[in-house]
């Protein structure tokens, strides 16, 4: 385990009621258990911004009947192969199907794959999450 830091953050009385107010209701253990993860989404958000690396999932739902849209999604993993690392795919029921394909790369790739998946026709609903790849 990394070694601890400790710090102290001042603070105006109602912004830090606010903060334990909303800590409380996410069910946070601690105030650091909270800004620790604040902090982790703003480096992620920042790598985001940036166009660093990037590791994330794609979470797509969409109507298999539409046959030539099926083909178009298997064209646009194969074209974006080098930064897919794995592709689940779940047959929702008759007609509709899910796909969670994880993600790994520059944040401009992930998001040109996210976007020519989310364009098709037939694609119902498309979820990109991201982390930072390190
Ligand atoms: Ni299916």
């Amino acid at each position: 385990m990394s070694e601890l830091y400790r710090f102290g953050i001042s603070l105006d009385r109602e912004l830090i009621e606010a903060f334990d107010r909303h800590i409380s209701e996410q069910h946070y253990q601690s105030r650091s258990e909270a800004i620790r993860d604040l902090i982790r989404e703003e480096l992620v958000r920042k790598k985001w911004t940036e166009g660093g690396a990037v590791a994330g999932a794609i979470v797509m739902t969409y109507n298999h009947h539409k046959r030539e849209l099926v083909n178009r999604l298997l064209d646009i993993q194969h074209d974006f192969h080098d930064i897919i690392i794995s592709t689940q795919h779940v047959h929702l029921d008759h007609g509709n199907c899910l796909e969670v394909i994880a993600v790994k790369g520059n944040a401009p790739d992930v998001e040109k794959l996210s976007t020519a998946l989310k364009v098709l026709v037939g694609v119902k609903h498309l979820n990109l999450s991201v982390s930072a790849a390190e």
